[in-house]
């Protein structure tokens, strides 16, 4: 029913997307397989969100906790109405930001028998779902396609850095996907910003390329969870938050100081790998070094991030410049900090 593993993968301009592709994939959605595709964030291993046994193989596929719940991508922002409860603030970000990378946790419906509409399963037992409605045109139409509500985390073997090109998936997702969809370099490179809503707050617990300056231009109240920023040991709001994430399978440590403290740091360390900026890498020129990009180019560093992650790794330690924390920067900080298992060295 669905191509063998040896030709997984499939490639599609996403300016000329191909019909009888994208409805072989969506095919495949609906009876249960597993399908590798593009969004304008990060590649996501989809599966139908209402089939349980299809989201038990997503956790499978990535060696995921069951208890981490998936994002259910869907078609539209009304889409939401038919598996959760909504409201007049979850409709104005709506507005602002869908089709986007921003995702909206809402409490599930239940069908007339009291069974919530989205399975246990695929929202790790939690009574609220993840709603997102992805921009980029091949993840839309697949959806749109399949007829159904897509669970797609990452496609990434769980606690990787997130995959933003083709050659990552198939590093992590080759064979264990019934089919890959190349949608070429992702637009963003970091996950959606995933939000939850309480009347007219709003609580960050995800930093993504909707930012907190950006949410507060639509709700005056923004908060952004801890747990974003320190080490959390309490139960998180975002079960994803509990793990080691993002990370290589180097160590990883960050940098926290001026740059002549940094490259002083770093003039007698050997045989690392060293995540730098533009700037950096005239001064640091060696082996094992990569630029993430200018240093208030946040665009940029988010885009690179993951790629340099699994780029640079093959060492025994990554050492990172520390990315500020302003606007898109939350979420680079985010990410590495996660990545380096909050060590940080102070300089
Ligand atoms: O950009 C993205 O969001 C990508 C693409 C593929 O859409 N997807 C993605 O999914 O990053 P995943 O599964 O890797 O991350 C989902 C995050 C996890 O941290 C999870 O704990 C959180 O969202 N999450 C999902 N459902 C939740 C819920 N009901 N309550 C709290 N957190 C939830
Ligand atoms: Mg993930």
């Amino acid at each position: 029913m669905f191509p063998n593993p040896s030709d997984a993968a499939f490639n599609i301009d996403t300016k000329i997307i191909t019909p009888d592709l994208i409805e072989q994939a969506a095919r495949c959605v609906r009876e249960g397989g597993l399908v590798v595709f593009p969004t304008e964030t990060v590649y996501g291993l989809g599966a139908n969100a209402l089939d349980s046994r299809a989201a038990k193989r997503i956790y499978a596929a990535k060696g995921r906790p069951s208890d981490n719940p998936l994002i259910c991508h869907m078609s539209s922002p009304d889409r939401a109405e038919i598996y959760c409860e909504t409201n007049e603030l979850y409709y104005r970000l709506a507005r602002r930001f869908m089709p986007g990378p921003l995702t909206v946790i809402l409490p599930k419906k239940n069908d007339k028998n009291g069974v919530p509409v989205i399975p246990d399963s695929v929202t790790g037992g939690l009574a609220t779902a993840a709603v997102r409605v992805p921009s980029n045109a091949v993840a839309r139409e697949l959806i749109e396609r399949a007829g159904v509500p897509v669970a797609a985390p990452s496609a990434n073997i769980s606690g990787r850095p997130s995959p933003t090109a083709l050659r990552h998936v198939i590093e992590d997702m080759y064979g264990r996907a019934d089919m890959i969809i190349d949608g070429g370099e992702s637009e963003i490179g970091l996950e959606s910003t995933v939000i939850t809503i309480d009347r007219n707050t709003i609580k960050i617990l995800r930093p993504g390329a909707v930012t907190p300056e950006d949410l507060r231009g639509v709700c005056g109240s923004v908060t952004v969870d801890p747990a974003v920023c320190e080490k959390f040991d309490g139960v998180p709001l975002s079960p994803g938050m509990k793990y080691r994430h993002y990370a290589p399978r180097a160590r990883v440590i960050m940098l926290e100081g001026e740059d002549e403290a940094v490259y002083g740091f770093l003039a007698d360390k050997q045989d690392c790998g060293i995540l730098c900026y533009d700037t950096d890498t005239p001064l640091l020129d060696r082996p094992g070094t990569m630029s993430m990009g200018k240093k208030e180019d946040h665009a940029t560093q988010a885009r690179r991030l993951f790629a340099c992650l699994r780029d640079l790794d093959g060492v025994e330690v990554i050492y990172t410049r520390m990315p500020s924390r302003d606007g898109l920067g939350l979420a680079v900080y985010n990410r590495l900090i996660k990545a380096a298992g909050y060590e940080v060295i102070s300089l």
